[in-house]
């Protein structure tokens, strides 16, 4: 083949994949405008509503849960019947000793884990201060 041909040939190729790259990039345009509503259809499935409970949003809440909402979504499964030993809602005798290591610290095991307690009682999510109202809340009657 001539250079002259090899040189017509590839210019054909460039402006064939010219056409390809500018069609592509036009079926991709309207994805991109659609961001918002796409944003919508991969949020997360709906709320957690718990009888008695306000619902509490599935993630990425901006606003702070209550104390008795998060205990009532993440904790109660455990701290209302005592499973393996946790300590019961309201309950004085269970919460006595574990008060008494001081605030600071079961605050810590509760926010880190603590044997068969998990790390934040499962809330992923939950910040410090809502693990904290959560305890609050479970020690509110003793
Ligand atoms: C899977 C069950 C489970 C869930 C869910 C759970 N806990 Fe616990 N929790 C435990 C167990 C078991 C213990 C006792 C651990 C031990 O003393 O060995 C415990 C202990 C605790 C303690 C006492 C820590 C200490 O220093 O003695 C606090 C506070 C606590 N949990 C808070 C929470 C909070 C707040 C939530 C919800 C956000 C929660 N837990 C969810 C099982 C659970």
């Amino acid at each position: 083949m001539k250079l002259v041909n090899v040189v017509k040939t590839s210019r054909l190729f460039v402006a064939a994949l010219a056409v390809v790259v500018g069609s592509a990039s036009a079926a991709m345009l309207p994805q991109a405008k659609s961001t918002s509503s796409l944003e919508q259809r991969i949020a997360p499935i709906g709320q957690v509503r718990i009888a008695g409970a306000t619902p509490v949003a599935a993630s990425g809440s901006q606003q702070a849960r209550s104390g008795d909402a998060v205990y009532n979504q993440f904790c109660a499964a455990c701290h209302t019947s005592g499973v393996l030993n946790a300590p019961k809602l309201n309950d004085a005798a269970d919460w006595e000793a574990r008060l008494a290591q001081g605030m600071d610290t079961v605050l810590r095991h509760a926010v880190q884990g603590f044997n068969a307690m998990p790390a934040k009682g499962t809330c992923g999510n939950c910040s410090d201060d809502e693990i904290q109202a959560a305890i609050d809340y479970m020690i509110a009657e003793l």
